[in-house]
């Protein structure tokens, strides 16, 4: 019998080999990591203060009641007035650089793209509801559904105003069936889910309908709990492993469910495109050009799951422009000199039926649409993790000039709300809403609601002609607004911003 002194040796000696295996390790990268800190000036960012500065329970549990309390963007723009342009937090052994520099933001997003992704931490935390999706994935995987997706926004078919007038009509006869006092919000999203759907999948959802059906209404209820809930884990960060939410879970199965209908379009698409004669094909793909998306999605795959995840992130990715509508009507409804200026100027340009070239010589219009997107951006915070070691020509030091050093799995998150208030680039009146401003301003990197760089928005033109057609039709509809609730507005941030109270309002014929 082996005596136990000995098992206890052989023990000790593989405990002892694994803790100076690790740190010698940590020795070599850290040695490294001076190296190349040293070898390009770089600076730390300045750090922000945080009661306990080991695991940043204190920010972690802001940041919790900040969203509960519908205060989430304003905390964040607080804390850069705080702590700079760029600053650094530690959350439960997550570092984070938090920036609203232009400079910063470009390097990653463009210039340094294969240095960073959207990482782990956005995967777990959005994997229940988006799967393998075009807004989860990095590298080979994403860069293949782009290409997918690429085709369906070419011009003509963005230009193309038949697919938005039916769905605007039925929207402006609801607002009539409504006595013209009613919530603009909750319409506008049943409004893009219905364009986008038909869109992209050749058959809208029907959410404005005499009567959706109640699968419909379901899966529209369960889309905005299942977005909430997956922002909610985000903020969790490392804490997500915490987050039981069996609401979420119901949520997500209810959208998956509902997206099962163009799986299988999709798949029934793909077994004709099999079948058939070459001649046959022509003809088929000429009843079909409508369903470009999910056809180009079903030469592509066959896998039931891959193909529900690509239709789930489109939904989501269209769950944007009702947040920029709502705050084109927020506005609007607390401004009567401005529906009176952007009305008129609408009227000028408008002829029926309203083409896309009418459309493009609203240019107040254009510069009305800009400033709300500035001043209220759908995507107001945004993140990006590195992929490894390297060096941003920016954000080090107490001015934020040096070059910084992103250490592997370093979070960079970013946010547009608070870089499109900033005073020393919009000037003085930053916080003010003036669409005037657009006449002389020539957007660059600090102007960023449709992201930039290889993975900026694809839908850009689409979110743009949608919200210019369906603000013009409004407003040569009615004659004026009232806003029929007096308080500011609250954020609610789902997987996109839109307001707490929705926009209550009368419209006057
Ligand atoms: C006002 C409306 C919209 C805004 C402000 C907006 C903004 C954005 C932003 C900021 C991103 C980058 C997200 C990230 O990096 O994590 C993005 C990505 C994307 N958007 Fe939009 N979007 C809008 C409408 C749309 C529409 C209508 C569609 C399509 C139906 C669409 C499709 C997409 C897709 C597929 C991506 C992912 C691109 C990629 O990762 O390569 N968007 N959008």
């Amino acid at each position: 019998m082996v005596p136990l002194n000995v098992y206890v040796n052989a023990a000790s000696v593989a405990v002892g080999a694994y803790v100076l295996y690790f740190t010698l390790k940590f020795l070599l990268v850290h040695r490294r990591r001076s190296l190349v800190k040293q070898k390009h000036g770089c600076l730390p960012a300045p750090k922000l203060y945080q009661k306990d500065p080991f695991l940043g329970t204190d920010l972690v549990l802001q940041n919790r009641n900040a969203g509960r309390e519908h205060r989430f963007l304003d905390l964040l723009k607080a804390r850069h007035d705080k702590g700079g342009l760029t600053y650094t937090t530690d959350t439960y052994f997550r570092r984070t650089i938090n920036t609203c520099d232009p400079d910063l933001i470009r390097n990653v997003l463009a210039f340094q793209f294969n240095d960073f992704g959207m990482g782990p931490l956005r995967q777990r935390s959005a994997a229940p509801l988006l799967g393998q999706g075009i807004f989860t994935t990095d590298h080979e995987t994403w860069s293949q559904q782009r290409a997918l997706i690429r085709p369906s926004f070419y011009r003509a078919r963005v230009t193309n105003l038949s697919i938005y007038k039916k769905h605007v009509d039925r929207l402006i006869a609801i607002i009539r069936e409504e006595n013209c006092k009613t919530d603009l919000q909750p319409l506008f999203v049943r409004l893009t889910l219905d364009t986008n759907s038909e869109y992209l999948f050749g058959e809208s959802v029907g959410l404005l309908s005499d009567q959706p059906l109640k699968h419909v209404t379901n899966f529209y209820r369960a889309l905005n709990y299942a977005g909430e809930a997956t922002i909610q884990r985000l903020r969790l960060g490392n804490l997500m492993w915490f987050h039981h939410d069996r609401e979420f879970k119901r949520c997500c199965a209810i959208v998956h469910e509902f997206a099962q209908q163009f799986v299988d379009k999709a798949l029934d698409f793909r077994r004709r495109e099999t079948l058939v004669s070459p001649d046959e094909k022509d003809v088929a793909s000429g009843e079909r050009q409508k369903y470009l998306f999910i056809d180009e999605l079903a030469k592509a795959t066959d896998n039931p799951t891959r193909l529900r995840d690509h239709i789930v992130n489109m939904l989501l990715a269209a769950d944007t422009t009702p947040g920029l509508l709502s705050f084109a009507f927020y506005m609007l409804s607390r401004n009567e000199v401005l529906w009176e200026k952007l009305r008129n100027h609408v009227l000028e340009h408008y002829c029926e039926p309203l083409t896309y070239e009418a459309l493009m010589n609203m240019t107040y219009l254009r510069h009305f649409i800009q400033e709300c997107l500035r001043l209220f951006p759908p995507i107001a915070t945004n993140s990006r993790v590195a992929h490894k070691d390297t060096v941003l020509p920016v954000g080090g030091g107490p001015d934020g000039k040096s070059p910084l050093f992103i250490a592997k799995h370093n979070v960079v998150t970013y946010s547009t709300y608070v870089m499109h208030r900033r005073k020393d680039l919009f000037g003085e009146d930053a916080d003010e809403f003036r669409p005037e401003r657009w006449e002389k301003l020539l957007p660059g990197w600090e102007y960023l609601p449709f992201n930039g760089g290889p993975r900026m928005c694809p839908g850009q033109k689409l979110a743009m002609t949608e919200t210019s057609y369906t603000i013009a039709r409004i407003l040569t509809t009615f004659s004026s607004i009232e806003s029929l609730d007096n308080s500011e507005w609250q954020e609610k941030i789902t997987l996109s911003l839109k307001l707490k109270n929705g926009i209550q309002c009368h419209l006057i014929s």
